[in-house]
């Protein structure tokens, strides 16, 4: 369903990305690891059209988006839950579920949204800067949810968290995969992609280096490219 071929950005003369090329497939869950500072989060937000590639095309189910805007890639289907949870931090858990809502009903995906995170339904007037460090990237997820998107975009979700709330994410990514998403998950942590991915990728240094379904990972390639 998404396909990046040869994918180059830059920041002024800083090259981040040297020919990014990945593939996501219709219900897949797909990792993209590697160290600090290697280009995922660029790599990210270059597919959303954050940030302006200098080459190389992306296309999701059969269009060319490579060009368009953030909000007209969103709007055919795309999600993103970016790093470090950035949620509102002056609005509240409604109304942070409500900047994600894009069309159609919102009373019905709320519902459905606070079904699925509980946690949030009972918070829902609490503003967004006084939820736990878990509470927001579980808000970062509804928020994302909203807009019911067929792939989304995870950067580093179980960053910073206690192994509980690891946990819980690692299950509220495989639901989420079950609901019918495909994922594009940014990890550094290797048991969160091992127990979730289908196939993952590891990035240096702005390209693929190194490709691998779950089941063929092998401790000499996770050492190599992440160092652990
Ligand atoms: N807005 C920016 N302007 C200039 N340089 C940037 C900008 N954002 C990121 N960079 C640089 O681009 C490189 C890649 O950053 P990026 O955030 O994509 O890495 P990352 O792989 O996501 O790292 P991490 O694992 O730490 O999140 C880094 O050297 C970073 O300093
Ligand atoms: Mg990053």
């Amino acid at each position: 369903m998404l396909t990046v071929e040869n994918l180059q950005a830059a920041y002024g003369k800083s090259r981040i990305l040297q020919g990014v090329a990945l593939s996501v497939g219709e219900g897949e869950v797909v990792g993209v690891l590697g160290r600090n500072g290697v280009g995922k989060t660029t790599l990210l937000m270059t597919i959303l059209g954050l940030v302006k590639p200098l080459a190389g095309t992306i296309r999701f189910r059969g269009t060319d988006i490579t060009r368009l805007e953030t909000h007209a890639i969103a709007r055919r289907g795309i999600g993103y839950v970016p790093q470090g949870r950035r949620i509102f931090a002056r609005l509240t858990v409604l109304e942070n579920l409500r900047a994600g809502h894009v069309d159609g009903d919102f009373g019905g995906k709320l519902r459905e949204v606070f079904e699925r995170f509980p946690r949030l339904a009972e918070r829902r007037a609490q503003l967004g800067r006084t939820l736990s460090g878990g509470e927001q990237q579980m808000l970062a997820i509804a928020r994302a949810e909203m807009s019911e998107p067929r792939l989304m975009l995870m950067d580093e979700p179980t960053e910073g968290l206690m192994p509980s709330m690891v946990e819980e994410m690692r299950r509220a990514i495989k639901a989420m995969n079950e609901r019918g998403r495909a994922i594009l998950l940014v990890e550094q942590n290797i048991e969160t992609a091992l127990r979730t991915c289908h196939r993952i990728y590891f990035m240096e240094k702005g390209l693929i280096a190194h490709e691998t379904a779950t089941a063929g990972l092998t401790s000499q390639v996770v050492h190599r490219y992440l160092g652990v």
